[in-house]
């Protein structure tokens, strides 16, 4: 279990996060929404060890995280996939393969790549193909299997959609609603489009202002009158 507590984060010496509680269980989607500019992003990038940390704390499984470099936190199983440029562009699939396999050991690496292949079975013909050459949709996948190629035991993704056509978004959360189950992976989702994603989620978090501000089941907050129009745009009947 991914376990934030009283989380006081940001850049240098702003402060973004003011007191942010999360908690995430393997085998299930944890939500995070919020209007733009919450701190969404710098929820994950606190976990991932690359942001500020004033005040509070990140466990995994009761290990405490967050005191640790991000390349420690890495290597525990926590993987990260950023908004942006999550994949090297010039570099052609199999190099990007290559690249998120690094600390895979030189035995395991084929198996690893064979898994990502049975998990993205559309890559297997763009692996010489320059990354930039890619689809949005495509490139996800990519960001994906180089992600998971190193067997974590936390995924975080921030905006997976973002950008995408909607059917395409809808593949991208089929896919990790079933990689959360099959992979048994605790998995951190933030996403822009809040209904869409509390719909395939199980837990959520709501941030405003660098601030937990709801937390408890999908359903609730997306039944919730007051919360799901003042911050997340949705209409509730
Ligand atoms: N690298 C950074 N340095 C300084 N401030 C930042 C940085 N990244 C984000 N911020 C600020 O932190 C606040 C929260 O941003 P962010 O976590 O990206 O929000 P969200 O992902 O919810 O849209 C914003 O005011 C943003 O300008
Ligand atoms: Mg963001």
């Amino acid at each position: 279990m991914l376990q934030v507590s009283d989380l006081h984060s940001g850049y240098g010496k702003l402060q973004i996060l003011n007191g942010v509680s999360l908690r995430a269980n393997p085998g299930r989607i944890t939500v995070v929404v919020g209007p733009n500019g919450s701190g969404k992003s710098t929820l994950l990038k606190s976990i991932a060890g690359i942001a500020t940390i004033f005040q509070g704390k990140v466990e995994l499984d009761g290990v405490l995280l967050s005191k640790r470099s991000a390349t420690d936190i890495a290597r525990s199983g926590i993987a990260y996939l950023p908004q942006t440029e999550n994949i090297f562009t010039n570099l052609t699939v199999k190099e990007n393969f290559r690249m998120a396999g690094y600390t895979v050991k030189e035995d395991d690496y084929p198996s690893r790549v064979k898994a990502a292949l049975e998990l993205f079975p559309q890559l297997s013909r763009y692996l010489d193909t320059k990354s930039a050459n890619l689809s949005g949709g495509e490139r996800q996948m990519v960001a994906m299997a180089m992600a998971l190629m190193r067997k974590p035991t936390v995924v975080m993704f921030d905006e997976p959609t973002a950008n995408l056509a909607p059917k395409v978004a809808t593949q991208v959360l089929e896919t990790i609603a079933s990689i959360t189950k099959t992979m048994d992976l605790t998995t951190i989702l933030v996403e822009q489009n809040a209904k869409r994603a509390l719909e395939i989620g199980t837990d959520a978090f709501l941030l405003v202002s660098g601030k937990t501000v709801f937390s408890g089941t999908c359903r609730e907050l997306l039944e919730h009158k007051e919360l799901g129009r003042l911050y997340l745009g949705l209409q509730v009947a």
